[in-house]
């Protein structure tokens, strides 16, 4: 009780207020999300995401090292794909040699403790933009599944150390548990997007994929953004399919269910700090109307704090030397 207690003798200098910090960022909570290109030699921004680009493999080959050097040693890898490839089926997530494939093998090959995760769903590869088979105007589960964990063999065979299933079709992650297990690949880890809402904060990275959907929107499979208990019972099922990690997008906006999940299951969480939040303090901070390290530094703890284990980020890199 005042004045025998007066909080504000723990925050009198930067020392004490490091000594009883509760939460603190450092490069291992990282996950860099990296887009890949066809070609040789080419580096392109994402108009809508400012100092961020898209690289071809052996670009990305160099990022990656730049990365490692810095301690960011977990990637996120999204493949665009050439329009002319596109179907309904995606059949094209399920090449072999395809894009995504060979970046996988390529970084791999020259980095092999280096984690790869890559992300698993139709959206990119479908000539409708949606993250499942289209039939009748309707975006059908069961066939879409059966592509996921084909999809999600292929890179695990390319040597990806984690599946990141992004779809949110129900039964995917039991459809691709089964399939590894059946092939043998015990080892292979799943981080699923198990609370993915249906947000307006993706807009930039479906300019960066051209991966918008073609007609509607992706409310039917997504979660819509009023839910929270919802959030608990898709995490709970994505356990019981064989989930190792589940993920949280976006972001900055759903911090309270990053603490129900962790209030309620014993399972690595991941939050996924999107496309448009990015975009938001890229934009803000340009016109001088927020410091852009401090608001990279106080959202990234902030997903700390709620209870996320790590974080996926375009901004990992600004961060790792903003605290080293
Ligand atoms: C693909 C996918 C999306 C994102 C990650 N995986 C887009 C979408 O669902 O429309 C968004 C990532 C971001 O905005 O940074 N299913």
């Amino acid at each position: 009780m005042y004045p025998l207690n007066r909080n504000r003798r723990l925050r009198v200098n930067e020392t004490l207020r490091g000594l009883i910090r509760e939460t603190v960022i450092t490069p291992n909570d990282f996950l860099v999300p990296l887009f890949v290109i066809e070609g040789q030699n080419k580096k392109e921004e994402i108009q809508s995401m400012p100092n961020y680009f898209k690289m071809s493999i052996d670009v990305l080959l160099k990022e990656v090292e730049a990365l490692y050097s810095l301690g960011l040693k977990s990637v996120l890898l999204f493949a665009q794909v050439d329009e002319k490839l596109k179907d309904n089926y995606g059949s094209e997530a399920i090449n072999k040699d395809g894009l995504m494939q060979r970046a996988i093998k390529s970084i791999k090959d020259k980095f092999p403790s280096l984690l790869v995760m890559s992300d698993v769903a139709l959206d990119p590869y479908s000539s409708n933009g949606h993250d499942g088979v289209v039939e009748n105007g309707l975006i059908v589960n069961d066939i879409t599944n059966d592509i996921l964990s084909k999809m999600s063999l292929t890179h695990i065979e390319a040597g990806a150390d984690f599946v990141a299933p992004s779809d949110m079709m129900d039964g995917r992650v039991k459809a691709i548990r089964t399939l590894f297990e059946k092939e043998g690949y015990h080892n292979a880890g799943i981080m699923s997007y198990s609370a993915k809402y249906a947000s307006c904060f993706y807009g930039p990275f479906r300019d960066a994929l051209d991966s918008k959907p073609g007609f509607g929107d992706k409310k039917t499979y997504q979660m819509d953004i009023g839910n929270r208990n919802e959030a608990m019972n898709e995490v709970k099922l994505d356990i019981q399919e064989g989930a190792d990690i589940v993920m949280i997008k976006p972001g900055i906006s759903y911090l309270d269910i990053i603490r129900d999940i962790k209030n309620n299951f014993n399972i690595p969480i991941s939050a996924y700090q999107v496309s448009g939040e990015y975009a938001m303090i890229k934009s803000a901070a340009k016109n001088g109307w927020i410091n852009e390290d401090q608001a990279i530094l106080e959202t990234s703890i902030a997903f700390k704090r709620a209870g996320a284990n790590f974080i996926a980020s375009y901004f990992a890199k600004d961060v790792v030397k903003l605290i080293s």
